[in-house]
């Protein structure tokens, strides 16, 4: 019974050294021979589009030939970006939506919908963030929590998915887009701007990159990093990546280095 057990365990091992050394290939293939997805004529939803990221993406899909959905609780600012979007000569639509809110959000899909067809890109980019970390009121906490986490969800949930779905996961560093968050950071390395923070989320999305880091050399950086044990990897990310300048005088953070 055991030596039929460990048969079975080693052919799945064997298995599956086959299968990744297939996929290893593959992934190397598509690093250097990567195709772009063409988007002209889809329907891109995205949603917190009227300003910062989310409308530089809304621009750029816009210019690749998308049609553009901006799903934002700040209606008056993504009809802004629309008149922007369409100024261009593209086609743009703004929805007023709480992400946060389930009966709004299947709404917005059936008025998306009925207006401009079903949805081919889903950008759940609506966001909030925080500037105190761990001093933040209990009731932002869960504003943030609610939009960024639930609001996800119920937006995924929601859609008329086809069969195979694709998805991109996006990690930026921070971006010029929230002055007063990077004021009181002060990071150690300039922020992103935004056109080029929207312009390599966009990149990712065509060469159905499963993870985007932006920077793009960051994910090598702590790809790296991880072989090393943790305390080398804290001493790196304290005396390198060092994000708190501790003569900030608004930062009141505690960190023991
Ligand atoms: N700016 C950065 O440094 C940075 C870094 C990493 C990740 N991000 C993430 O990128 C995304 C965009 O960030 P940004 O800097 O452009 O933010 P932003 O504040 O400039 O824009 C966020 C947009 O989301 C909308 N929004 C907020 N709450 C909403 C809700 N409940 N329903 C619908 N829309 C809502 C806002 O009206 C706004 O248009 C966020 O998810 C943020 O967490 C930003």
């Amino acid at each position: 019974m055991i030596v039929q057990q460990s048969l079975l365990i080693l052919w799945d091992v064997l298995k599956t050294i086959f299968v990744s050394i297939g996929l290893i290939f593959t992934e190397i293939k598509r690093l250097f021979f990567y195709k772009r997805k063409d988007v002209r004529g889809k329907l891109a939803l995205v949603t917190g589009g009227a300003n910062g990221l989310g409308r530089g993406i809304c621009l750029r899909l816009a210019e690749l030939g998308c049609r553009i959905a901006i799903a934002d609780i700040n209606l008056k600012a993504a009809e802004k970006t629309c008149e922007e979007i369409r100024g261009k000569g593209y086609k743009a639509k703004a929805y007023k939506i709480d992400v946060t809110n389930a009966d709004e959000i299947t709404k917005l899909r059936d008025d998306v919908f009925n207006d401009l067809g079903t949805v081919d890109i889903l950008i759940n980019n609506a966001g909030l963030m925080s500037n105190k970390n761990l001093e933040e009121t209990s009731e932002n906490i869960e504003a943030m929590l609610k939009v960024n986490i639930l609001g996800v969800i119920l937006n995924l949930r929601t859609e008329k998915w086809r069969k195979k779905i694709k998805t991109t996961c996006v990690c930026p560093y921070y971006i010029k887009t929230r002055e007063d968050v990077i004021d009181f950071l002060n990071p150690k390395f300039p922020a992103l701007e935004m056109e080029d923070a929207a312009n390599e989320t966009v990149e990712g999305i065509l060469r159905e990159d499963r993870v985007v880091t932006i920077p793009r050399h960051q994910m090598a950086l702590c790809k790296f990093l991880n072989i090393f044990p943790l305390s080398v990897q804290e001493a790196v990310r304290d005396r390198i990546l060092k994000e708190y300048e501790f003569n900030n005088p608004n930062c009141k953070l505690n960190f023991d280095f």
